[in-house]
């Protein structure tokens, strides 16, 4: 049974958040006073128009950018105020982030792109290879790991980056359209690979999407519109 969220620590909080951008002589406000939480394990969707905001909220999630104003908690941790070094650190051990386009790093193997993580970490948990080996044959890669990522489907390089994403076991990982670049195929099979090391691991998932199978695998799913969310209805599953 659930526990009452009032007594649950979320992995992630925001409070009114907001950002805004200059544009001209103008300020364009993308997101328009943000409130969420999402808990631990949680599987959750964020679906809306083109321009809604969607990645703007992902990446102030993520701490990869600044909201302009308003709250955000990670693991309880207010992340205003930790500084540029402890922000890093912060991203590489507690969040793992999967983007459209891969970004992996080219003259590296798979095995060495799962690996990277691992070895900036300041107190790495893992021993590099092995963990990455694993990850890597959880996701169905086990005769791939030596292939760099010229030499791989784009499915097969996704989930190079879902392994990459999950290195450091982060109690967060944040998906930006995975399957955004995938034929129907290849996003089936990256699709079910997340859900599968989801299950396995328990890792909080939070994937922006305009794909219905992704939404329709999600435990909740939110809807931005013009920078607000406009419902937080529970799917049913
Ligand atoms: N650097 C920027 N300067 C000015 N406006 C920006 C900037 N980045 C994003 N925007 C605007 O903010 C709004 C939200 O952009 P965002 O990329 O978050 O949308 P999105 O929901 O992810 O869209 P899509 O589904 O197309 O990926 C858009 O109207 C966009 O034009
Ligand atoms: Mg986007």
């Amino acid at each position: 049974m659930r526990l009452e969220s009032s007594t649950r620590t979320p992995v992630l909080r925001t409070i009114n958040l907001t950002k805004e951008l200059p544009l001209g002589a103008e300020t364009v406000r993308i997101l328009r006073g943000i409130s969420l939480e999402i808990y631990k394990g949680e599987r959750v969707g964020i679906i809306g128009p083109s321009g809604s905001g969607k990645t703007t909220l992902l990446g102030l999630m993520g701490g990869l950018d600044k909201p302009t104003s308003g709250k955000l908690e990670i693991d309880g941790i207010d992340i205003a105020r930790l500084s540029e070094s402890r922000l890093t650190e912060l991203r590489n051990e507690k969040i793992g982030f999967v983007f459209q386009f891969f970004n992996l790093v080219p003259t590296l193997t798979a095995l060495e792109n799962v690996m990277l993580p691992i070895e900036f970490a300041r107190k790495p948990k893992f021993n590099p290879r092995r963990r990455a080996a694993e990850l890597l044959d959880l996701l169905g890669l086990k005769d791939r790991m030596h292939h760099r990522p010229n030499q791989l489907s784009g499915g097969q390089q996704q989930r190079v980056a879902i392994a990459r994403a999950l290195a450091n076991n982060p109690p967060l990982l944040l998906a930006d359209e995975p399957t955004g670049n995938l034929d129907t195929e290849a996003g089936k099979i990256v699709l079910q690979a997340l859900m599968d090391v989801q299950r396995e691991i328990g890792t909080t998932v939070v994937v922006v999407t305009h794909d219905a199978r992704i939404a329709n695998q999600m435990e909740r799913v939110l809807t931005l519109l013009d920078g607000q969310l406009v419902t937080q209805a529970e799917a049913y599953v």
